[in-house]
């Protein structure tokens, strides 16, 4: 791993691994964030794996310019505008309608997205360099606490990451506020770096969702798992027996080692790669959706890096359909 200076060549260089599709991580107004390109998802599948979470939770996507906004999310409620104009950059992140461009695994499967440009000039010049929003999570190795200085970030991830860029301490030094802005209200997903009460000075009163996404384990986070709307199984013999009349799309790891008449099959990677089998995860699913199919079936992978994290969003999947 290189650390990297903030001189603007260093910047450059840490713009160019993001956009080979490499992790850097980046000092923020508030906690350091590992960045990868927010529109590549094999890129994204990496932050997973260097963070060993044991699920997809959606990431952030971090922009410079207003402009970006428009080209990844939908912004109808006016609410979004006065946001902007007033705490764009800052600690606060807008949850909103996701357009086409932004891959699956970003958003882990949801239909919205979560956006902000952070306050920070070190940030905004590493995102304007790469060219393309930026996605990152905090710093942090899963579970452990969100690095608010480089040392922090080379302590947990030095191994894992191409470079780090050391901008010195973040000053808020707590996450960012998420606010989820649906056509007709807004909610307060996430408390962090700015306050509620200012929000509220701007856009007058906001709904607390009753669980708060940065409570680990807390069921409000089962609101955002994303479920196919076709009944889906976790794949094995029985459930072939169970439903053999049905029209089944099957989505396989590798290959497909079963002598049944599938409607359509779908492989998640045919190399057997777990980062392409990420980054394919959610997506082939929507296509699925699509699909003139009773049900889908997916394969088990064997939960070992990603396929851990595959395997928990697998299950949540299935859950409504058991
Ligand atoms: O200050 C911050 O927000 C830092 C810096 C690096 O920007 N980032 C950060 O990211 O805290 P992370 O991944 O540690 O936390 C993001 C939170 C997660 O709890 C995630 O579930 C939620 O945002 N989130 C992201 N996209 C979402 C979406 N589409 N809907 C609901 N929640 C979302
Ligand atoms: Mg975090």
């Amino acid at each position: 791993m290189e650390i990297l200076n903030t001189n603007k060549a260093e910047i450059k260089k840490a713009a160019q691994i993001i956009k080979a599709g490499g992790l850097v991580a980046f000092p923020t107004e508030t906690v350091y964030g590992l960045g990868a390109d927010g529109l590549n998802p094999i890129a994204a599948a990496k932050i997973f794996e260097a963070k060993n979470r044991p699920s997809f939770n959606p990431l952030i996507l971090h922009i410079s310019k207003i402009e970006q906004l428009k080209e990844i999310g939908e912004c109808r409620n006016p609410a979004i505008e006065k946001l902007v104009a007033k705490f764009f950059p800052g600690p606060l992140t807008l949850v909103i309608p996701k357009k086409e461009i932004v891959p699956d695994i970003i958003t882990a499967g949801n239909e919205t997205v979560a956006v902000r440009m952070p306050d920070h000039p070190v940030a905004l010049e590493l995102i304007e360099l790469a060219g393309t929003p930026i996605a990152a999570p905090s710093a942090n190795v899963f579970g452990q606490l969100s690095p608010t200085d480089a040392q922090h970030v080379i302590n947990q991830l030095g191994d894992k990451i191409d470079a780090v860029i050391d901008g010195g301490k973040c000053k808020v030094g707590v996450e960012s506020t998420i606010l989820e802005i649906t056509e007709k209200e807004i909610f307060l997903l996430r408390h962090g770096g700015l306050s509620v009460e200012e929000i509220e000075e701007t856009v007058g009163r906001i709904k607390i969702k009753e669980h708060d996404v940065s409570k680990p384990n807390s069921p409000g986070q089962l609101l955002q798992h994303y479920s196919p709307n076709i009944p889906l199984r976790i794949l094995t013999d029985e459930i072939l027996l169970e439903h053999k009349n049905k029209k089944i799309g099957a989505l396989f790891f590798k290959k497909n080692n079963y002598d049944y008449n599938f409607e359509s099959v779908m492989f998640l990677s045919p190399d057997g790669d777990y980062r392409e089998a990420a980054a394919n995860f959610f997506s082939m699913l929507h296509q699925f959706e699509k699909e003139n199919i009773d049900m889908i079936v997916v394969e088990p992978v064997e939960e070992i890096g990603l396929g851990r994290a595959i395997m928990d969003r697998l299950r949540k999947a299935e859950y409504k359909y058991k």
